[in-house]
């Protein structure tokens, strides 16, 4: 069984889950923000694993799949997004249905995994969209309107850095990967 991870990582976070799995399951790892991939290499994997992390709920790079999943029908397809979110059963359902579509959910199996948020390592355009983010969020608190739980931690991060990626979350989706899943 030969088996690709593929990634898509502006702060390191995802790249690290990348790693760990392509190591477990002793798969080739291809960083897709340095190396541009064609549909036909993936057709010589039996099993694809795509990494990306979470930007405005969408995962980063994604579409890529999604738009060649139709010639992937025969492959295992695995997704996976990393995102400073606590991995609460209401947000992993939220991110893959926004970024899975309902007719593929069937053969895309899908996991969140919690990566961290680094503000010192954003491109120029993630730092003002980060700092439009803080601003709305400052503002609700204000005027005191009752901030979620995730956006209470969105702005904690901004004054240090945050990683909660640990290698033991990737544990079900390598026993996926592996067919026990
Ligand atoms: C502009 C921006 C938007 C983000 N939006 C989300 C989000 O909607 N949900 C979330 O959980 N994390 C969000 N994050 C945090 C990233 O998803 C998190 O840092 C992720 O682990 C980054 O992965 P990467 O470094 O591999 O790209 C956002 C970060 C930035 C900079």
């Amino acid at each position: 069984m030969k088996t690709v991870v593929l990634f898509k990582s502006k702060s390191g976070f995802t790249k690290r889950y990348a790693s760990w799995i392509s190591e477990e399951l002793h798969a080739d790892l291809i960083d897709m923000t340095a190396k541009r991939v064609d549909v036909n290499t993936l057709l010589t994997y039996d099993t694809i694993i795509y990494g990306g992390g979470l930007y405005a709920s969408g995962i980063h790079g994604v579409k890529f799949i999604i738009a060649n999943a139709n010639k992937l029908t025969e492959k295992k397809l695995i997704v996976f997004a990393t995102g400073v979110a606590p991995a609460r059963k209401d947000v992993v359902h939220e991110v893959r249905d926004k970024n899975i579509p309902s007719d593929l959910r069937d053969n895309v199996s899908f996991f969140y995994l919690r990566g961290g948020f680094d503000f010192t390592k954003l491109t120029p355009i993630d730092k003002i969209l980060m700092t439009l983010l803080k601003w709305k969020i400052t503002i609700k608190k204000r005027l005191k309107i009752k901030l979620v739980q995730d956006e209470n931690g969105m702005l904690a991060a901004y004054s240090m850095p945050v990683d909660y990626t640990r290698k033991r979350n990737i544990r079900q989706l390598v026993l996926t990967a592996e067919g026990q899943g």
